[in-house]
């Protein structure tokens, strides 16, 4: 176990079982969070939905950390949908004020452990006094390498693809004859971002619901069962365990690298 995970896991704990079945060579660079089930956690204990989604905010917080001790590059988390406007406007504007209470408690942290943080979205639409926050925390922020969080806001996969070809046509220099994946995805929201490796949910549903669609061609998928406010690290251990375990193939015959 690597000595920055030593402080972190319990000696003798359910977590320290599982980190010792990781292959730390074989870590995905690039993990993606449907984070899913914050409104029927808070109805199983008879709390308004936006306890689900206050709840949320501390596994958003253990899935960064967690994520930066194991050294991972790149974490999306996939926090307000396009379609997530049509919920009670009560809810909505807590997910807005979540979201700043968030970024004001946590940024000197985000600073101090040299997380960057990254928007994609058309956050153009979203309430002034969250763009405002997410702003100052984007530039706070901008040139930290350990850890990129990509936060999806107001976030939808078809209309990323809708704006790219937008783009696309309106850069005059742009030669059509020239277009390919490589290229596509420059215009994307996520342009040097790698591609999900791991594509983890929970809740138990089996939807992509509009998130990196693109992106996740190749993604691993892991589901949980268990809501997002009770996920924890050991869910992202299982997750790790599960996708190391799987054959990354990529359409060949063998798995990537190995041609024997
Ligand atoms: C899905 O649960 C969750 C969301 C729509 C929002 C996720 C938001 C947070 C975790 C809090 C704020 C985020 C950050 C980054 C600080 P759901 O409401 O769809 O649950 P349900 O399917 O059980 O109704």
């Amino acid at each position: 176990m690597p000595d920055n995970l030593k402080d972190f896991i319990k000696p003798g704990s359910e977590e320290e079982l599982l980190v010792k079945q990781l292959d730390f060579s074989r870590l995905p660079r690039h993990v993606a969070v449907i984070m899913d089930g914050n409104g029927r956690w808070a109805k199983k204990r008879k709390l308004p939905r936006v306890a689900g989604h206050r709840a949320g905010t501390k596994s958003v917080r253990e899935v960064v950390e967690t994520c930066a001790h194991l050294g991972i590059e790149y974490l999306t988390l996939y926090a307000f949908s396009k379609e997530n406007w049509k919920r009670p406007k009560k809810e909505v504007a807590t997910l807005w004020r979540l979201l700043k209470e968030f970024l004001k408690r946590e940024d000197k942290v985000l600073v101090k452990n040299k997380f960057r943080l990254k928007v994609i979205g058309q956050i153009e639409a979203i309430p002034a006094f969250a763009r405002r926050e997410v702003e100052r925390v984007k530039e706070l922020t901008k040139n930290n390498t350990r850890l990129t969080i990509v936060l999806a806001l107001n976030y939808g996969g078809r209309d990323e693809i809708v704006d790219a070809v937008k783009n696309i046509v309106n850069d005059k220099d742009f030669d059509i004859d020239t277009l390919n994946e490589e290229k596509f995805s420059q215009y994307l929201y996520t342009n040097c971002v790698p591609d999900p490796d791991l594509l983890i949910r929970t809740s138990g549903e089996l939807r992509v619901s509009n998130f990196l669609l693109w992106q996740i061609a190749y993604a691993e998928i892991w589901i949980t069962q268990d809501f997002w406010p009770d996920f924890r690290k050991k869910h992202l251990f299982q997750a790790l365990i599960d996708y190391q375990k799987r054959e990354r193939r990529f359409g060949d015959i063998y798995p990537q690298g190995d041609q024997n």
